[in-house]
């Protein structure tokens, strides 16, 4: 499966390798030409109503109701919102950011053992997106594994920091629970029974992204992350402090205000296609921070790799004829083998035009 091997996997320079040696600027492949810089509009000139969302409603007859019409409103105006009250422990949220922060704290030599330029190895780990393929490199050193079943991956995950594959795993754990919980409200506001594709979201992939991204000197001319939408259902992020942004449907970017123990919920394209084209993936990115690095992890939950998904038989009529072919986690990776995320989208590739 090496289809970009040749390109040797750890002969890169992580971004943590790089700070130690730069400080008042950063190398010329990390300067974004203009037009795709993030230009920082203060967070008072753009209003837009980030929604939140209290889910110990979700256990409550009575207000489950106006949860899922929350929930609809979110994923129809923004495609993403942030969930509070959501019974994951905030020790289990900080000891996760913890593992990410030692980990990436470590030697190169220990984080290279994983470094991979292949999409489809079940642990990698690397810089910018693909640092095999990028033209501009984007500022970020992340670690990418598969996470469910458990007990099928984690023998590969990194055994240093000793306790990482404990505190990232418990973590790994809360996510499949958690995300079983927003599929169901998600699909229930689509009108769809909570239990439609039950057995394939049990059983369906997660792939942890623990990225890191240390200050950055020059935070005007480069980004931790393009712009993009994730592959999956639905992305649940844990992060230590502010830096993701997202795009609203005039395409002007919001950053997402940060609230201590949230967790952020994005749509992904796998939902769009679900969905018919009710709802939308969100695009979103990261950008950086002149002193403090920032680590974040994001849970990517989609079917399983083979599972081909369409759109939901209810959700296609005369109105809404059938607008998107299948896909599958797998068909997307294929793609993003031959392509840069950057540049081509996978979800294009299924619409019926
Ligand atoms: C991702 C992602 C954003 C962030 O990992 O897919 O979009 O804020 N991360 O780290
Ligand atoms: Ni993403």
């Amino acid at each position: 499966m090496g289809v970009q091997r040749d390109i040797s996997d750890g002969s890169f320079t992580s971004v943590m390798a790089l700070i130690q040696k730069c400080h008042q600027n950063i190398p010329e492949r990390y300067v974004l030409p203009p037009f795709q810089r993030p230009n920082h509009v203060h967070v008072d000139c753009i209003s837009t109503d980030h929604p939140v969302i209290d889910l110990s409603e979700m256990n409550h007859p009575a207000h489950r109701h106006r949860l899922i019409n929350e929930v609809r409103a979110a994923c129809n105006e923004l495609g993403y919102f942030q969930v509070i009250n959501h019974g994951i422990p905030t020790s289990v949220m900080k000891d996760a950011l913890n593992s990410a922060e030692e980990f990436f704290n470590l030697p190169s030599e220990e984080k290279t053992r994983f470094a991979s330029t292949d999409v489809h190895d079940p642990v990698r780990y690397g810089t910018s997106v693909n640092h095999g393929t990028d033209k501009v490199l984007y500022w970020r050193d992340f670690i990418k594994h598969y996470a469910n079943p458990i007990s099928d991956w984690i023998h590969l995950w990194p055994s240093n920091p000793p306790t990482y594959k404990e505190k990232m795993g418990n973590y790994a754990k809360a996510m499949v629970a958690l995300q079983k919980q927003l599929m169901e409200v998600v699909l229930e506001s689509l009108g769809l029974n909570a239990s439609y594709l039950n057995n394939d979201i049990e059983e369906g992939s997660q792939v942890m992204t623990v990225n890191c991204y240390p200050s950055c000197p020059k935070p005007d001319l480069a980004l931790g992350m393009p712009p993009h939408t994730d592959f999956g259902t639905i992305t649940i992020l844990n992060q230590s402090q502010q830096g993701l942004e997202i795009m609203d449907r005039d395409n002007k970017w919001h950053p997402v205000p940060f609230i201590q123990g949230a967790l952020i919920v994005q749509l992904g394209d796998q939902m769009e296609v679900i969905s018919n084209g009710r709802y939308k993936s969100v695009p979103h990115r990261a950008i950086l921070n002149m002193k403090r690095k920032r680590f974040s992890i994001a849970s990517l939950h989609s079917m399983r790799l083979e599972k081909k998904v369409g759109p939901a038989p209810e959700l296609v009529d005369e109105q809404h004829p059938v607008a998107y072919r299948e896909g599958s986690f797998g068909g997307f990776l294929d793609y993003i083998s031959a392509k840069s995320i950057s540049k081509a989208k996978y979800i294009e590739t299924l619409k019926i035009k």
